[in-house]
């Protein structure tokens, strides 16, 4: 199959697409996400398909306005409307009860619950409205590789397997949104993104469970998405946990055989002198544009060059660089450059 481009003045076309039970990619403000109408099973199962998926893995519903949303799910609690004001359309996913037999186990994995989403993409919007359905959007990646954040990493991993790709240029918060568990008795982030514990806690005025997606081996996790591998490059991916083991690392780089691939801030690069065999990949200036830039670069030195290794800066762990972290540490499989 031909995967067609099309682009904000095209939406309705993409929409068509979606309509018919076709695959489009769409953008977020987030990554790209993998489109299907939501009400059509055929079409929500092809998403698996495409994406190499474990079916077992809940996919968001994206929605263009709160009333989708109350078609499918139980009545929204007064934090939940809360946080809709406060952080729709944005990077926050929230997991709400659902109806009886609202939406079909293709898309819940089986749960009585459902992830929502209303991402703040006006291209999106307008294909979401354009195909008057809500569209189901796991991010648009060939499972366990980096989510992408060009419509031409979309391109790289599901070109000739999906319909078409809505182009909207580069995402802008590169991390995929917060998922918020709002189905039980505590609040509960599942998966740390842009919007953070501290401001869910501002709106809604009590505490929010943090530690849910730290899952050790044996445990079932609560997003099944959190136990997979995932935005694993071929490559090898080294932690740098302090700015002072710069000079360490790169000397060790130095003695490799072959090409490292380092992945750092503007001022890593302007204090250290790079060794002949590393090749830089800038992550800009601070954990905002890092978190921009992550999956882009690591992607990078997966499809340009061969290399084995990848050296890559931490941030601390508050805030935005709780989502850094928690994707870094995934495709290292945890694994820190030690001076
Ligand atoms: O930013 C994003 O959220 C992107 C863009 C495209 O919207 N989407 C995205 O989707 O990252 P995906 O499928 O890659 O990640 C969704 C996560 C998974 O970890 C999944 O297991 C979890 O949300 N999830 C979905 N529905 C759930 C549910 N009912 N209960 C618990 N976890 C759920
Ligand atoms: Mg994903």
């Amino acid at each position: 199959m031909e995967t067609k481009i099309f682009n904000a003045t095209t939406v309705d076309q993409a929409a068509a697409l979606i309509k018919a039970g076709q695959l489009v990619a769409f953008p977020t403000e987030t990554v790209y996400g993998l489109g299907a109408d939501a009400t059509n099973v055929a079409a929500v199962k092809q998403v698996y398909q495409a994406k190499g998926r474990p079916s077992d893995n809940p996919l968001i519903v994206h929605v263009a306005d709160v009333e989708t949303v109350e078609r499918f799910a139980k009545p929204l609690s007064v934090s939940a409307k809360k946080l809709i004001k406060a952080f729709w359309p944005g990077p926050l996913t929230m997991i709400f009860n659902l109806k009886p037999n609202a939406l079909a186990p293709e898309v819940t994995g089986g749960l009585t619950t459902a992830a929502f989403r209303n991402p703040n993409n006006a291209a999106t919007l307008a294909l979401i409205r354009s195909a008057q359905t809500p569209i189901v959007g796991p991010s648009a990646n060939t499972s366990g590789k980096p989510s992408p954040t060009l419509a031409q990493h979309v391109l790289h991993d599901l070109d000739g397997k999906i319909a078409g790709i809505l182009d909207d240029g580069a995402t802008q918060v590169g991390v995929e949104s917060t998922v918020l568990d709002l189905s039980g008795t505590q609040p509960a982030i599942l998966r740390p993104g842009a919007v953070t514990a501290a401001q869910i806690e501002a709106v809604i005025g009590e505490p929010v469970l943090t530690e849910q997606h730290h899952v050790g081996a044996t445990e079932v996790p609560k997003a099944p998405g959190m136990k997979y591998k995932h935005y694993a490059p071929a490559a090898q991916v080294y932690i740098v946990d302090h700015v002072k083991d710069w000079p360490a690392a790169l000397a060790w780089a130095a003695k490799q055989d072959v090409s490292v691939g380092v992945m750092a801030t503007d001022d890593v690069f302007t204090t250290n002198q790079l060794p002949a065999n590393c090749e830089q990949f800038s992550l800009g200036e601070d954990v905002e544009s890092a978190s921009r830039e992550l999956f882009a670069g690591l992607r990078h030195f997966d499809t340009e060059t061969e290399i084995k290794d990848i050296l890559c800066q931490a941030f601390e762990n508050t805030g935005l660089g709780a989502a850094y972290m928690n994707r870094l540490n995934k495709s290292a499989g945890q694994t820190h450059f030690s001076v």
